[in-house]
């Protein structure tokens, strides 16, 4: 009889280090000693050589046998049920898992987001306007004619299957499409890209991004887009920034005026980024020309407005002292993600 303990027992320790990566092996070892030819069942059949005075004895030790080949049984299913029964090793649910890397925003979108957002504290509404654009929206509504010498001014992307299209050269064809609506007031900041043929280089890229803003009421006045303007430069650079307008020339203006802001970088005193002037050219703008206006079916007569335009890739380079325009566009995430707590 003793022999049989100690079988059961070798049993036992084979038992407890079986392991089992699949359900084909946990059918082999429910085959091997729970199925009806099984060792389980043969070391009960070992009941009726056991003298009557020790059969409580082996009966308590048989059941236990028994109970712990099906329990070994059931956590080998449950393990290969969840996939996971590699050599028998349970799962540990305290590891820490696979942190997924944050995302960030992009440094032209973070500047985007800073612009309009001031506008929009002022009530102006944010619009979009399409890449591909056709002539008449890039130029002749905005008072651009066939063969006008301005046009020059703008190396323009042509789209070969239609001479008629363009790639939009600058964010102003959002102007003619919100215009076209036929809603006024108008109040509107329009980001996006735009398109220009031009060498590629650390200062200058083929594509880039500007915001566009255009108001459009009754009695609108040169006074309002200052004092406009005075409140982004404020909202934008600080209070101490001073700004100055020098008179200039947009078709779609008149009169028309480029922005200068004391260089932020040196504070006006003279330097590489300003060019020894003290001052920082940052944005176009002027009095919406009649003739854009009457093109959009205004009243020239009864409604004014102003429109101003600006880029965003000078502001950022400034801004985060980047020193070549083309990390912008080459999506390398060492630069990108530089940028997560930005702004
Ligand atoms: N479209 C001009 C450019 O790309 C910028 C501009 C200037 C826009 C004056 C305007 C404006 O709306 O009034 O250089």
């Amino acid at each position: 009889m003793e022999s049989l303990l100690q079988q059961i027992g070798a049993y036992k320790k084979e038992i407890s280090s079986f392991t089992a990566t699949d359900e084909k092996q946990v059918e082999e070892f429910r085959i091997k000693y729970l199925g009806t030819k099984g060792l389980v069942k043969a070391v009960m059949g070992e009941m009726k050589n056991v003298p009557t005075d020790r059969k409580k004895e082996f009966g308590q030790v048989l059941n236990d046998f028994k109970v712990f080949a099906e329990q070994k049984y059931e956590e080998l299913k449950q393990l290969t049920d969840n996939g996971a029964a590699s050599s028998g090793q349970q799962i540990d649910l305290s590891l820490p898992g696979d942190p997924t890397p944050m995302g960030s925003r992009h440094p032209i979108t973070l500047m985007k987001n800073r612009i309009v957002s001031i506008f929009q504290r002022l009530g102006f509404a944010e619009a979009e306007g399409p890449e591909i654009e056709d002539d008449w929206h890039n130029f002749g509504a905005l008072n651009l004619p066939p063969h006008h010498p301005a046009r020059d001014m703008q190396d323009t992307f042509y789209i070969q299957q239609n001479p008629d299209w363009v790639l939009r050269t600058h964010t102003s064809n959002t102007q003619i499409r919100e215009m076209e609506k036929g809603r006024l007031p108008i109040r509107v900041v329009c980001p996006g890209r735009v398109y220009r043929n031009e060498t590629v280089s650390a200062r200058s890229h083929c594509f880039f991004h500007q915001v566009e803003g255009l108001y459009i009421d009754e009695n609108v006045s040169f006074a309002d887009l200052k004092q406009t303007l005075y409140f982004f430069v404020k909202e934008m650079y600080g209070k101490d920034v001073k700004v100055r307008f020098r008179p200039s020339y947009f078709p779609f203006t008149e009169p028309s005026a480029e922005m200068d802001v004391t260089c932020f970088i040196c504070g006006g005193t003279g330097c590489n980024i300003c060019k020894k002037t003290g001052w920082v050219e940052i944005l176009g703008c002027g009095m919406v020309h009649p003739n854009v206006l009457q093109n959009c079916h205004i009243d020239p007569n009864k409604y004014t407005g102003f429109a101003f335009g600006m880029g965003i890739e000078r502001p950022a380079l400034l801004k985060y002292d980047i020193n070549d325009i083309r990390l912008f566009s080459e999506n390398d995430v060492r630069f990108l993600k530089q940028f997560s707590s930005a702004i």
